[in-house]
């Protein structure tokens, strides 16, 4: 079973240490240095949540990842979605789809926001091909958008609306029996 377990100072050294592993690095727009101090002064920073906020995803007792909303704009309604499996023995076997609509879930459903959207580098298909799945749409694509490892990115902008969720969340899943 999935559970989201709100950040909190005892998680900040687990977080660090995914946030900067390569394997989760590799495919985002930043791989930042975060020394122990910039973390905790980052907490400090995000911690009331108005802008960010932050979970770490337990999976039948295990720490895998963890989802954030961050860029949370209260004006109009919309935040950014981050969603990272960190232990590789839980990448592909289907727990983003859960994942997501769980934070999408609260970020709708709790929050009340009115669009989630975020940029995805075109080349980290797995992610594209997961929000996808989730739900979400391509909204735009920005090439050569990024300059990381010495090439530039091609970067997809994925999105997904409160009236795309409502829809989504009214249609019961209907099993087809196959021919
Ligand atoms: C993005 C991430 C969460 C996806 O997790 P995952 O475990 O690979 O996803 P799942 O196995 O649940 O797959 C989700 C769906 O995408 C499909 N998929 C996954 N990788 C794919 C690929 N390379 N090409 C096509 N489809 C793919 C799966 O088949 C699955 O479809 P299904 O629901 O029809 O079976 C994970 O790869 C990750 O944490 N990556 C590092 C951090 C990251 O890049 N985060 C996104 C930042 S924007």
């Amino acid at each position: 079973m999935l559970k989201f377990r709100k950040l909190s100072a005892h998680d900040l050294e687990l977080l660090r240490r995914w946030r900067m592993s390569p394997s989760v690095t590799k495919y985002l727009l930043t791989d930042p240095t975060i020394t122990e101090e910039e973390q905790k002064t980052w907490f400090k920073n995000v911690k009331d949540g108005n802008r960010y906020r932050c979970w770490i995803a337990n999976y039948d007792g295990a720490d895998i990842g963890f989802v954030t909303l961050s860029k949370i704009d209260w004006d109009n309604y919309n935040a950014d979605p981050g969603m990272y499996i960190c232990e590789e023995k839980y990448i592909g076997v289907g727990l983003a789809k859960p994942m997501m609509h769980s934070l999408l879930r609260y970020a709708f459903e709790i929050m009340d926001m009115r669009k989630v959207f975020g940029p995805i580098l075109v080349s980290n298909a797995s992610a594209v091909a997961a929000y996808i799945k989730a739900g979400f749409k391509i909204e735009g694509y920005f090439r050569d958008h990024v300059y990381k490892n010495d090439i530039f990115h091609d970067v997809v902008m994925v999105a997904i609306t409160s009236y795309d969720w409502h829809i989504m969340r009214k249609i019961p899943a209907v099993e087809f029996e196959e021919y």
